[in-house]
């Protein structure tokens, strides 16, 4: 079955070391059946589409602003990342919320204005250790689902893959257990029945984050319930990323 396979570099690693990165890369994932996506920091991206355009390997941005254009100083656009080639966009990682305080509005807008540069979107989503802990997980991100596709159109959906990660996962070494994983994506597919149609709930793409690496990946990609993954810091290492991603199920 093929999965989708996505690295998150985060705020790590500098432009120059990127383009042997890539080429390893390209060349180690060459014929695999899987999407291989590595969103490296936007700086990288010039190299990205140097090293990776006309290869097997797709590349995005971790952030975009959610304005076309104007007096953003700082900020960069859909545009700007498309330019250079990239095709997907994380939208609302964990960092993002909690350290600078993204709300589910801006989300949506930051969505919206991805897919109308024709964007594909990785919507990440997930409850902290506390709301997991006062059982309201599944309301949590629930209503993060509603509020970040709201006005979304459901043909639209095929270019969003939603990612489950929890927060107490990422970063800890603590991956999300099998039971966990399958009980979430169920109940995110729901939500996407609930809000859009049973063909949009069953086609959506569904990934886990959250401490994926060398030692649980084959574990995790067999989950039935899920397509894929969102690796952050075990995708820095090109030589394991390659293989997580090269992985068959
Ligand atoms: P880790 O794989 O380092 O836990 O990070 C997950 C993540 O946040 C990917 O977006």
């Amino acid at each position: 079955m093929k999965k989708i396979i996505i690295g998150n570099f985060k705020m790590n690693t500098v432009p120059s070391e990127f383009k042997t990165y890539a080429m390893t890369l390209a060349t180690k994932v060459r014929g695999t059946k899987n999407e291989v996506v590595v969103c490296p920091p936007f700086t990288h991206l010039s190299f990205a589409k140097e090293f990776l355009g006309g290869s097997s390997v797709a590349y995005g941005a971790q952030n975009i602003s959610a304005e076309e254009n104007g007096a953003f100083t700082g900020e960069i656009s859909a545009k700007m990342i498309k330019d250079l080639g990239a095709t997907y966009v994380i939208i609302g990682h964990s960092d993002r919320r909690g350290m600078y305080k993204e709300s589910d509005k801006t989300i949506n807008k930051k969505i919206k204005t991805a897919l109308a540069n024709g964007l594909k979107v990785v919507l990440c989503v997930g409850e902290s250790l506390q709301i997991r802990e006062s059982k309201q997980a599944q309301n949590f991100v629930r209503k993060q689902i509603d509020d970040d596709l709201k006005g979304i159109y459901e043909n639209e959906l095929e270019s969003v893959v939603i990612a489950y990660e929890p927060i107490w996962a990422i970063g800890t070494g603590k991956n999300a257990t099998d039971k966990d994983i399958s009980k979430m994506s169920e109940v995110i597919r729901k939500e996407i029945e609930t809000q859009f149609s049973a063909k949009a709930a069953q086609n959506i793409t569904i990934v886990y984050g959250g401490s994926v690496g060398i030692k649980n990946y084959k574990k995790i990609l067999s989950n039935p319930s899920i397509d894929g993954v969102l690796i952050g810091s075990a995708c820095l290492d090109v030589d394991d990323f390659s293989l997580m991603a090269r992985e068959t199920y």
